[in-house]
Order: structure tokens, then C-alpha cells, then sequence
């Protein structure tokens, strides 16, 4: 009789914590808002030792773990639905969990949004995830009383010197918020160096279009934007400096541009956004005056506003420190940590990993594009002469992040008009000050996007007459 019931006590107690086991690992991976709204007390939360972040780690793993049927991603500052963060979804993508194809949408080729490198970093979730503190770096330095991490400082240093694409000793470094704001840092601090005139901007057509919007749009009477290098090649008397940006790969066309013009009142602003291996070989590495990168086109993290800049003049340096300084107090330490992260993932094993997967992502769209335009008499694609690349050890054809489509049939005379026709979304020529018989394409959006642009353009090309028969 005893024997009977202790083994009923025990079975019923076995029950208990089976659903009480069940009910707080539910909770724990549902997060914040778990079964039937029940929340975690701070206390409660212990996950394998942790005590404050083990419910921030819940609720971003509770994020994170929405598949979106593959078309979309949630994320933990979004909008919410039925109580979860809501599915954000990819171009031609909708409904609530983003398994609705729109048949009839237009493929998005517009923009420089590289999400290309995401499913990366959706390989490598575990070493990226960041985890802030409430209380993390509030004061407006660091205890050195500078505004910039000493850490990631020798990260992107490290990094620049295992890729061999900048060569980063005796030079100063700036960082910024994007390399958009190191470019207005750079032409302030170059603008009335040694001269008392102002000083005239210029970029090889085609350029982007950042640099002649920015130099207008702040209207510094220190510099006016005055367009292609080429009419100052010859120029004696000019008065004032001569700021020139010299974009290597360029943007929209991927050219490694050199610098047109020389001379002592010629200053450059060398943009190496694109200088990373996923583009470009790297023959050698940049050993400029100034030199600006982006982790946009590093890493892909666009969002995070995360630039810098290689400086060999003190006298820069301190003017475009004073810009940043008076501009933003420099770069939020939120950010400076959520790169430093990433760096740390990319330098671990020498950058093999994240390299070789851009490399191989970028040569598989070209690839794909190549061959469907190989079909067309109507649209060529720039041609970019092969590279060495002392990083992958050979000569390498480059893979730059946008195609510079031309039109070649006479009657077409604005490419992005007939791309937008069909259904293709770019940029014409004439945002980069070129001709309109030129589109730009962006080959670095999200795999989504690129199938798409893909679609359309097997669509467009099949219509033409005498396309070739494959
Ligand atoms: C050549 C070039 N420079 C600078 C930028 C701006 O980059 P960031 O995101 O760092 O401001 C871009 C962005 O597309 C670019 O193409």
C-alpha cells in the first residue's frame, strides 16, 4: 500500500517538473512575451550562469529565430504583431510571414545596400552578437578622454594590414559616422589649407554623386564643386586648391580610377569603400595622403554608420578632427562597439571566410549576369580589366558591386526609362554626370533582389529581336 503510493508522489512529482521545465524553456526561448503573456522577473532568467542578459539574449534569439519563410527578417526594434516582432519582408515579398510572392513587382536594383554579405552573419550569429548594457559607456569620452576606441582602432589596422590593402603606419585615424561624413570631415579640412582662395571640388565623370551633392549642399564659401577633373589637367594659373575625390573601384563603373591631377595646390580624397576582395583584386596596398573605408562595403553593416579615415598630415588630421568633434562629438560608442565585434569575426581567421564568401557570391552574380546578357545586342556591361590580387595570391577578374549598363541601340537614349519599363529599378547615368544611355545596377542587395533583377532582364533581353538562341 505505502509502496503504491510514494510511487504515485513520485510520478505526480515528475509531472510537475516536466511542465514546469517546459513551461519556463518555452518562456525562456518565446522571451519577453512568453505563454499566455507571462513575463521573467530579472532573477529568473539564468541562463548557464548569466544573470542581467540572459533575457536580452532570449529576446533577441526570439527575433532572430523568425524565419520569414526565407524572404524577410524580424528585428527586436520593429514593428510588432500578435505580440512579435513583425516580419520585415524583401522586395516582391509580402504577407505576414513573407511567403507571398508579388508576381508583378519591379525587381530592385536602386541603392548600395549590401546585403549580400547577411546570410554571413547569419552563418557566424554566435561571434557577432553584441550585448549592451544599459550603463554601457554613457560618458561622453573614454577614460583616455578621446572619443575613438583604442581596440578597434588596432582592429582596422590589423585588418588593413592581413587584407594588404592600405598601408596604415605613421598615419593618423579618424573615424566617422559613414564615410559620408569623413568626405565633408575631408573637403572642410582641405579647403583653405595653404591658400586664402576657395578651392574648387572635382571627380571623374562618372562619379558619386554624394560628393558634388554634399560640397552644394553645404555651401561652404571655402569650396565650390566644379565637376570633371579633365579641363584642370592643363591649368597653370589656377587659383585656390584643387580638391580631387578619387574613387578605386569607382562607383557606379568599378574602374580602380587613379588621381588626374597632380600638383602642389592638388589635394586628394582617396574613397576605398569598395577595396576589399569581395570587389576588387588588391594589387597593392593604398599609401595615400587620405584615405577613407566604410564598413558598409566591408562588412555590410550599412546601418551602423561606421567609417574611417587614414590621415599622413597632422595639420588634416587636427582640421578634420575639429569638423568631427563640433560636428557629432564623434562616433557613438554603441556603434564603435558593434564594429569592433564584427572585426574581431572578420580578423580571427585572417578575413578567409568573409572574403571568400563575398568573392564567391559577387563572381556567381556576375556569372549569372554575364551570361543573360551575353544574349542581348541591346545591353552591354562595362568591361574591368583583370587584377592581381595579392591577397588571394592571382590574377583575379574583379567582381564590382554595380554593373554600368549601356544601351547600345541608337533610338534608346535613357537606359534606366527602358529598364524601369521593364520593371527594373537603377540608376540613370546622369545621377553619376554621365550619359543617360547608361544605367547603373546594384549586385549587392539581398538574393532575393538579385533572382529578380535576373527575371527581368531574361524577360527583357527574350523579347528583343534577334536576341541569341542559347
Ligand atoms: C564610393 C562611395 N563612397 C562612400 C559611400 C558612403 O558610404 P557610407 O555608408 O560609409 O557613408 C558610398 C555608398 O554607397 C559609396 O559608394
Amino acid at each position: 500500500m505505502m509502496a503504491r503510493s510514494e510511487g504515485s508522489i513520485f510520478k505526480l512529482c515528475f509531472l510537475c517538473s516536466l511542465i514546469a521545465n517546459l513551461f519556463f524553456g518555452v518562456n525562456l526561448y518565446l522571451g519577453r512575451r512568453g505563454v499566455g503573456g507571462w513575463k521573467w522577473s530579472s532573477d529568473e532568467v539564468n541562463v548557464q550562469g548569466l544573470s542581467w542578459s540572459g533575457r536580452a539574449a532570449a529576446e533577441a534569439e526570439s527575433a532572430a529565430a523568425r524565419e520569414c519563410s526565407g524572404h524577410g527578417r524580424a528585428f527586436l526594434d520593429g514593428a510588432v504583431a500578435d505580440g512579435r516582432p513583425a516580419c520585415e519582408c524583401n522586395t516582391c515579398y509580402g504577407g505576414p510571414d513573407c511567403s507571398l510572392f508579388l508576381s508583378s513587382c519591379s525587381a530592385n536594383a536602386d541603392g548600395g545596400d549590401p546585403l549580400f554579405l547577411e546570410p554571413f552573419w547569419k552563418q557566424h550569429a554566435e561571434s557577432s552578437a553584441v550585448v549592451v548594457a544599459g550603463w554601457h559607456r554613457m560618458s561622453y569620452s573614454f577614460s583616455d578622454q578621446t572619443t575613438l576606441s583604442q581596440e578597434l582602432e588596432s582592429l582596422l589596422r590589423k585588418l588593413h594590414s592581413q587584407v594588404g590593402n592600405a598601408i596604415t603606419d605613421d598615419k593618423y585615424i579618424l573615424f566617422g559616422a559613414g564615410s559620408t561624413q569623413l568626405l565633408n570631415a575631408a573637403v572642410h579640412a582641405l579647403s583653405h589649407l595653404n591658400s586664402s582662395f576657395p578651392a574648387s571640388a572635382v571627380a571623374s565623370i562618372p562619379y558619386y554623386a554624394l560628393y558634388q551633392m554634399q560640397t552644394e549642399f553645404f555651401d561652404s564659401a571655402d569650396c565650390s564643386f566644379q565637376g570633371d577633373p579633365a579641363r584642370w589637367k592643363n591649368a597653370t594659373n589656377t587659383t585656390g586648391d584643387i580638391i580631387e575625390f578619387v574613387t578605386a573601384p569607382n562607383n557606379p563603373n568599378g574602374q580602380l580610377n587613379e588621381a588626374i591631377l597632380h600638383g602642389p595646390n592638388v589635394k586628394t580624397i582617396h574613397d576605398r569603400a569598395y577595396y576589399w576582395p569581395h570587389f576588387t583584386g588588391i594589387p597593392s596596398p593604398a599609401d595615400e595622403d587620405l584615405t577613407i573605408f566604410t564598413i558598409s562595403k566591408l562588412t555590410g553593416h550599412a546601418g551602423s554608420r561606421f567609417g574611417w579615415a587614414f590621415i599622413r598630415n597632422e595639420e588634416v588630421y587636427q582640421r578634420m578632427n575639429t569638423f568631427l568633434q563640433l560636428n557629432t562629438m564623434g562616433v557613438s560608442r554603441d556603434t564603435q562597439l558593434r564594429a569592433m565585434k564584427l572585426l574581431k569575426v572578420i580578423i580571427e581567421d585572417g578575413g578567409r571566410e568573409i572574403f571568400e564568401f563575398g568573392y564567391k557570391t559577387m563572381t556567381k552574380r556576375w556569372d549569372r549576369l554575364r551570361k543573360t546578357l551575353s544574349m542581348s545586342n541591346r545591353f552591354s556591361l562595362q568591361k574591368v580589366a583583370p587584377e592581381n590580387c595579392t591577397y588571394f595570391q592571382k590574377v583575379r577578374e574583379p567582381t564590382p558591386a554595380y554593373a554600368w549598363v549601356k544601351c547600345e541601340r541608337e533610338e534608346d537614349k535613357n537606359c534606366i526609362e527602358i529598364l524601369n519599363a521593364a520593371k527594373i529599378l537603377g540608376r540613370g547615368g546622369s545621377v553619376f554626370h554621365d550619359d543617360d544611355r547608361y544605367a547603373r545596377l546594384s549586385l549587392i542587395r539581398s538574393d532575393d533582389d538579385f533572382d529578380m533583377l535576373i527575371s527581368r532582364l531574361e524577360s527583357l533581353v527574350s523579347k528583343e529581336d534577334g536576341a541569341k538562341i542559347m
